[in-house]
């Protein structure tokens, strides 16, 4: 046996303000199941992640729900740790970018920067909310498309007509958080001298740590000559304030890759025999992997090794890119319910149902990867129950019944175990490099030959005629060593299939080079089923829940539901859009709870001449629903009705708050008639 491989691998640090989603999730998996395959192989792999929690989108949102933007970052990274943990990611640590360790790191990766003479300044003229009292990034910026006068139209390009431009060529610009019209103002900025690091990120971009596509489309970025780098920003901000320079703030982006480090210093904290310094020095032997998605290559693969470089420490093994995920051939819709988030999945289905399907489509390569739902609930069904599980369960009982569970000596099929023998580094090859596709198709091709033995063999015809007692047991215990060695091949992805065959087959945890070994004269447990099929129904009605998610956002405005949301509130409308909205009192007469919706009240409105269905997501606020019969408040009363999974929503009421148990429904003062106008 060769060393055992010292390993550091990351994922991308997810933004503390919003939920995990399914397009996430595909990161995490992914290099959850390369991290599983590496330890299981004996090696020491260290796989750590954080919260990324600066930046001004984090302080704008905590500032809208009322909390300040550590409390929103606790909660957040509950939230995200509980999700993960649930999908069986299995970090060493998870940590966050607003840490004392992650602090410590970025000012010394700063001033090695600055000292080393990386660092400029200059003045920056732009955009300022002179009533919020900050600058404005382009997205906080709104305006007429200066080409075709589009309006409403965002920061730097028009979704309209897709031009680009400055933000100041916007005609009418509005701040995005004020309204207020911004003015332009100077301010001192730092930037990272990246044309200091064009020569090595030449060399390095091509050296074997990218795969081809992203080296390709560096080298585009590389040809074109590189920009120096703006690294700060000025208060207000939700940051690390830069050294010495009261005011200014590390941008988001300078610190969120620092806190691969700083996740993994705090590890070493409580893991005495790793050794930082060997981890990040100069010269280290440990290999070091990120695993990120296609957008955010720029700043690891040319910004994150210069900063590095420029700082005398070790630069990446490699980094990993993968594509994006589509669900059903199109990009996760909030309206089609395919914007599913971690949490919704896991309230309908298995995790390891997605971890197979993640598995069987991902190869190594930068394209993006479809969830179609159909051929999940297929391909699922048939591969893990159809034919692996299904070893199992057809051998089990005959051992059970004929030979009190113990599996009897002997080989009953060479040519299938020298098969399956001589399979294990092909699909161990395919694990290391990603190809978790390939290595999924050899493994049920195993599996199949497998199924297919046993079949002809048909122990359960032999063990109804006489004298064939001893046949039946060699077949069923070479079934069951065979169904042992599939479930070795799958542990990285199917992790929880794994302990609970451990179980049943009556031995301590597997590692990969059990697959050489075999069990005879061996006593198993009582079998229990090990995963049952998917059904459809669970699909449709995750489907309707990511609906409902939808929804309560929606009634619950202005919540945030991650993004930061365009705040209807700030831009003018005119006063015919004002006209259109038919507004009315209305007389709740009915209010009660929707058998299975967590978030939502059904309320039956009289409006004077006709009765109104509602659907609205303020439960939370209004536990007991009866409490609010009886009481006047106002509607919308000509917004299309929705069809939704319990029924027709016919209109909105209208509640104010932040959400949660904050939510106050609002009501006219007595006197007003259901019905009536209100203008
Ligand atoms: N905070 C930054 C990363 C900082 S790393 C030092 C960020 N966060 S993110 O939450 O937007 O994304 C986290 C990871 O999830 C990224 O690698 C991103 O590419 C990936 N994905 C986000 N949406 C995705 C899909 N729909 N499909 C696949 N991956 C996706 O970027
Ligand atoms: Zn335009």
């Amino acid at each position: 046996m060769s060393e055992p491989r010292q390993i550091l691998v990351t994922s991308a640090l997810p933004y503390a303000n919003g939920s995990i989603h399914l397009g996430h999730m595909l990161e995490y998996i992914q290099t959850d199941m390369w991290v599983r395959f590496q330890k299981l192989r004996g090696n020491q792999c260290i796989y750590v992640c954080a919260d990324d929690a600066h930046g001004s989108a984090i302080m704008l949102r905590a500032e809208k729900e009322g909390i300040t933007p550590e409390q929103l970052i606790a909660n957040v990274q509950a939230e995200h740790s509980s999700d993960f943990a649930d999908f069986l990611v299995d970090f060493d640590n998870f940590h966050s970018t607003h840490s004392d360790e992650n602090r410590e790191l970025s000012e010394l990766i700063y001033t090695r920067l600055r000292d080393a003479g990386h660092i400029a300044t200059r003045s920056v003229t732009q955009y300022f909310d002179p009533e919020k009292g900050m600058f404005l990034a382009d997205r906080f910026i709104k305006g007429t498309c200066p080409k075709c006068a589009a309006e409403d139209q965002y920061g730097d390009n028009c979704e309209k007509c897709g031009a680009t431009y400055a933000p100041t060529e916007l005609k009418n610009p509005k701040s995005a958080i004020s309204g207020a019209t911004p003015v332009l103002r100077d301010s001192q900025h730092f930037f990272f001298k990246l044309p200091d690091f064009q020569a090595m990120l030449q060399q390095w971009t091509r050296s074997g740590t990218l795969q081809e596509a992203v080296a390709n489309k560096l080298a585009e970025w590389l040809d074109a000559g590189l920009q120096e780098w703006d690294i700060s920003r000025d208060a207000p901000y939700f940051g690390f304030e830069i050294p010495g320079e009261p005011g200014k703030y590390f941008y988001v982006w300078l610190d969120a890759p620092i806190g691969y480090m700083a996740s993994f210093k705090n590890l070493c904290a409580r893991r005495p025999e790793l050794d930082f310094d060997a981890f990040w020095n100069e010269g280290s032997k440990a290999e070091l992997y990120h695993f990120i998605g296609k957008d955010i290559v720029n700043f690891h693969a040319l910004f994150w090794p210069a900063m590095l470089e420029g700082a005398g420490l070790r630069k990446p093994t490699a980094v990993n890119v993968h594509g994006y995920l589509t669900v059903n051939g199109a990009k996760m819709s909030k309206s089609r319910g395919t914007f599913i988030k971690a949490r919704t999945y896991l309230d309908h289905l298995q995790p390891e149902y997605l971890r197979y399907y993640y598995a069987a489509k991902l190869g190594r390569g930068v394209d993006d990867l479809d969830l179609n739902l159909e051929d999940f609930v297929q391909k699922v069904n048939s591969d893990l129950v159809g034919k692996v599980v299904n070893i199992a369960s057809r051998c089990a009982g005959f051992i059970h019944k004929g030979n009190a569970g113990v599996m009897v000596a002997g080989d009953a099929a060479p040519e299938l175990t020298e098969a399956f023998l001589a399979a294990a580094p092909l699909i161990a090859e395919a694990y290391e490099s990603r190809d978790f596709g390939r290595a999924m198709r050899e493994i049920m091709a195993l599996a199949d030959r497998a199924n297919a033995w046993i079949a002809d063999k048909a122990p359960w015809s032999l063990a109804k005629q006489e004298g064939k007692q001893e046949e039946v047991q060699a077949i069923c215990a070479q079934g069951i060593n065979l169904f042992r060695q599939l479930v070795i091949f799958l542990k990285p992805v199917l992790p929880l299939l794994a302990a609970d065959a451990e179980a049943f087959l009556n031995v301590a945890p597997l590692t990969w080079n059990d697959h050489q070994s075999r069990l005879e004269n061996h006593q198993l447990n009582p079998f229990k089923a090990l995963m049952s099929r998917i059904e459809p129904a669970k699909i449709e009605a995750m489907i309707a829940a990511s609906k409902e998610d939808l929804l309560a956002a929606e009634t619950q405005a202005p919540v945030g539901n991650g993004e930061l949301a365009k705040d209807p509130l700030s831009a003018e409308i005119e006063f015919d859009t004002f006209a259109a909205v038919d507004l009315r009192v209305a007389l709740i007469v009915k209010a009660q709870a929707v058998p299975g919706a967590d978030k939502l009240l059904q309320l039956t409105l009289d409006i004077g001449d006709e009765q109104r269905n509602v659907f609205s997501g303020i439960k939370s606020a209004y536990p007991d629903p009866s409490q609010l019969e009886g009481r006047l408040t106002m509607m919308v009363a000509n917004l299309k009705p929705r069809k939704m999974r319990f029924g027709v929503s016919e209109g909105m009421v209208m509640a104010a708050g932040p959400g949660g148990e904050e939510i106050y429904l609002l009501s006219p003062d007595s006197g007003a008639k259901p019905g009536q106008r209100i203008k």
